[in-house]
């Protein structure tokens, strides 16, 4: 049986390819799930690919991840440095997290460089636009299938 991943994409990022080209690059967020759906398929692994506004809606997302994937890869857009209740949600499911930021966060406004997110994951991947999805999705496949580690 394959393994499931849960991949969360929070605010503004349904608008990548119109949004701030210079920083998060002309990829559309449907170009990167298709990306992330063909490594996926590689590595044998299944990927429940999302996108919401909402921070209730992620929060709901994240608790209904309990017993139905098996990892998550997030990014949490702005309500990576906001949002204590995405935190609590994370600290609740018992499975390997990922943060992602297609651009470097640490290398931008100061508020950036705070992430709530990222005392629950077990790494950080930012900078490589959507190539850190797919990189997240390679270290996933390590974390949850280590049988197909090459
Ligand atoms: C982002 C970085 C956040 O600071 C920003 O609010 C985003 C996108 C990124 O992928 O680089 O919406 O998460």
């Amino acid at each position: 049986m394959s393994s499931k991943v849960l991949i969360l994409n929070g605010p503004n990022l349904n608008m990548l390819g119109q949004r701030e080209v210079e920083i998060y690059g002309g990829e559309t967020l449907a170009e990167i799930e298709a990306a992330c759906r063909a490594r996926a398929e590689a590595t044998a692994l299944e990927i429940d690919f999302r996108q919401s506004n909402s921070e209730a809606e992620l929060v709901d997302w994240i608790q209904q991840a309990r017993g139905s994937v098996q990892g998550i890869i997030i990014n949490g857009g702005a309500y990576t440095h906001t949002s204590i209740a995405i935190l609590d949600a994370l600290n609740m499911v018992d499975m390997p997290i990922i943060e992602v930021h297609l651009s470097n966060i640490f290398q931008r406004e100061s508020f950036r460089r705070e992430s709530y997110i990222s005392s629950a994951a077990q790494g950080l991947i930012a900078g490589f636009g959507g190539t850190g999805y797919l990189l997240a999705l390679d270290a996933m496949n390590q974390l949850i299938q280590p049988e197909n580690k090459d």
